[in-house]
């Protein structure tokens, strides 16, 4: 039986845990090609799309517990190995930027970042379309100078906003309770 695609848009989930394959040159176009599509006031088009993958990818796993443990923060050898383990696994990883642009006024900066947030959506829509799971995370060091320079978006010009992994999903896992619209939405009549 063959799915309607509002109701596969519906049953889009996060899956942390992935392995290779990931998306192959193509399907990578694509889902990137599908952020492209997001709504982005005054078209600065802000996102940026760092693609991490192989051996990289082990790099800024040592790149995060590094500069977590300079910063001083809790990274014990247990989060360290989990972290490791997953990321061994993952084939392919996006870190994901805003830029800033301070020359334009006009648009303030929490719209570029909804803008580049929107086509995060897109890519994590379309690489569930696609089969591949994908998972948008803030670990590994995001909120860490260091890290974001080191993967070349300094917090002057960028706003770093964490990394998707995407791949194959390791194991089916049933579509997550999702709540009722209802609970967010009221009438507005003006009177
Ligand atoms: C900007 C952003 C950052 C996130 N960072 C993390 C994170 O660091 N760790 C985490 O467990 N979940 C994080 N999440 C949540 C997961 O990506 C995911 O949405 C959540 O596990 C719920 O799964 P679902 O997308 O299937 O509803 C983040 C979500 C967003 C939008």
């Amino acid at each position: 039986m063959s799915v309607a695609p509002i109701d596969y848009l519906m049953s889009r989930r996060s899956v942390k845990f992935v392995r290779a394959p990931g998306p192959d040159d193509a399907q990578l176009a694509q889902i990137l090609q599908a952020g492209m599509s997001a709504p982005d006031h005054g078209r600065l088009r802000p996102w940026r799309f760092a693609l991490i993958r192989g051996a990289a990818i082990e790099r800024v796993a040592d790149l995060a517990v590094n500069a977590a443990r300079t910063a001083g923060m809790p990274f014990t050898a247990e989060k360290e190995a989990r972290t490791r383990q997953w990321l061994a696994e993952v084939p392919l990883l996006m870190g994901v930027a805003c830029r800033l642009d301070h020359s334009n006024t006009k648009i303030p900066e929490h719209e570029r970042m909804l803008a580049t947030g929107a086509a995060v959506t897109q890519m994590l829509n379309a690489a569930h379309m696609m089969g591949f799971g994908a998972y948008w995370s803030t670990g590994l060091g995001t909120y860490l100078d260091e890290v974001n320079e080191a993967l070349g978006f300094d917090g002057l010009d960028y706003r770093f906003m964490g990394y998707v992994a995407i791949g194959t999903p390791i194991q089916e896992a049933p579509a997550p309770e999702r709540p009722d619209y209802r609970q967010f939405v009221s009438e507005w009549t003006g009177i």
